[in-house]
């Protein structure tokens, strides 16, 4: 069949263009239409791509937002509430971003929970790890200095807090924290520095992060929900038997998982952007104020379980210590995990009920750092802390415990 003259000008172009630029082809076959994924991925390898679409959607929005918004003490507030009062669709830009960042960390955290699950830091993925892990400090950190932007009182009295955390390093601390506010309190230096870090240091590291991250993945290949390495059994031409193209099978798939979640997305930012507190605070539509401490200081959800065992430490450099260790501890996570097997579905079930126990001590972690914290709650934070060390810590002892499951030589489906 005789080609029509748009994709003939199409081949025309890409012909000019190899001309050129011959590693092109080459590096986009390798990546897509070459790259070959485990056939038996499910809906726990969505996350990843939609990790990249809200990076884009923090991206493209942000851009929007720093076209209005201006990044002084006197005028941030109220610039924000110009952006969602007067600006023409300013206030789906400004959701988009705000409640963004927490469905960014939701999809964040049940990426790495998929890793965890399916040992996929172990053994050759480590560097996809270790590069992952880097992606979520720096995310954190990108996240904690956007939230200070709109200058709210949650946003005043939270940099205050977290800053102050620095005060705890011996003989430095208090000269640190000047450093780092720019000033003796929390003030427009402090504005300003953070929104040039959040708009545009912190997001270029990020996406290099990213960049290396999928670079490191596509060296070694995925691994799938059976923890089986693919590459062990290949066919006459050197493709693995249960391999498929990326390009185009997971391309479509990831565009269905991407619609359904945008349809989730937006139903929130439509309906319930703020999540009823617990994605944008109820103080921070207060301007930031020096003279009225809000009644609990206290970050955004996705930090509250770090923040709990913060707080559950009665000493300062403890508990800060204790805070940076809970995070810090997840980057050993590939050989803290001693398991023969990758997957979980070959595991026994005293792995599942670890793992299940894990779960539910950080969803309890996360909703006592969010409360003011009677003694009760504190006790409660304690145990849990010391829970949530113990699971790592003791991995290397309780990940080979048990009757495990033989792994097949093949990937597994399901319907
Ligand atoms: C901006 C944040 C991130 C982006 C855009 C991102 C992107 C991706 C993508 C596109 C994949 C391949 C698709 C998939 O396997 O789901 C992937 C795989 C992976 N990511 Fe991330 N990622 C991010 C953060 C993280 C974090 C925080 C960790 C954990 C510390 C992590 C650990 C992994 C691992 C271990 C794999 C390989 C999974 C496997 O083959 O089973 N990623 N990532």
């Amino acid at each position: 069949m005789s080609k029509n003259v748009l994709s003939r000008a199409a081949d025309g172009v890409m012909a000019w263009v190899n001309e050129r630029a011959p590693g092109m082809m080459p590096a986009y076959r390798k990546h897509m239409t070459e790259y070959y994924a485990p056939k038996n991925f499910n809906v726990w390898y969505y996350f990843g791509s939609l990790a990249l679409v809200m990076l884009v959607n923090q991206i493209v929005t942000g851009i929007f937002l720093t076209m209005h918004y201006k990044p002084s003490a006197a005028e941030a507030f109220s610039s924000i509430e110009y952006i969602m009062r007067d600006v023409p669709g300013g206030w789906l830009i400004r959701y988009m971003h705000s409640t963004g960042a927490s469905l960014f960390f939701v999809v964040v955290y049940l990426h790495m929970f998929r890793g965890l699950i399916y040992g996929s830091g172990k053994k050759p993925r480590e560097l996809v790890w270790l590069l992952g892990m880097a992606i979520f400090l720096t995310l954190m950190a990108e996240a904690f200095m956007g939230y200070v932007l709109p200058w709210g009182n949650m946003s005043y009295w939270g940099a205050q807090v977290i800053i102050n955390l620095f005060g705890a390093v011996p003989y430095v601390g208090t000269a640190l924290t000047e450093w780092i506010r720019g000033d003796f309190v929390v003030a427009d230096a402090t504005l300003n520095r953070f929104f040039a870090l959040h708009v545009i240091a912190l997001p270029l590291v990020l996406l290099l992060l990213v960049v290396l991250h999928l670079g490191a993945l596509h060296e070694v290949g995925s691994n799938n929900p059976d923890g089986v390495e693919i590459k062990k059994k290949k066919d006459a031409r050197g493709i693995p038997l249960d391999g498929i193209p990326f390009h185009p099978y997971y391309t479509v798939k990831d565009l269905f998982g991407t619609a359904a979640f945008l349809t989730v997305m937006f139903f929130i930012i439509f309906f319930e952007p703020t999540a009823g507190g617990v994605f944008l605070e109820h103080d921070n539509f207060f301007p930031a104020n020096q003279l009225a401490t809000p009644d609990h200081i206290k970050p955004v959800w996705y930090f509250t379980p770090y923040y709990a065992m913060l707080r559950a430490i009665p000493n300062k450099l403890a508990g800060v210590m204790t805070m940076g260790g809970a995070v810090l501890i997840l980057f050993l996570v590939p050989w803290l995990d001693c398991s023969p097997v990758k997957s979980i579905r070959y595991r026994p079930l005293l792995s599942k009920i670890m793992v299940g126990l894990f779960v539910v001590a950080f969803v309890i972690l996360g909703w006592l750092g969010s409360q003011a914290g009677s003694d009760m709650q504190k006790l409660t934070a304690q145990i849990l802390t010391v829970f949530y060390f113990g699971f790592f810590l003791l991995m290397p002892i309780w990940s080979r415990m048990g009757t495990f499951k033989p792994v097949p030589d093949r990937v597994t489906m399901h319907d």
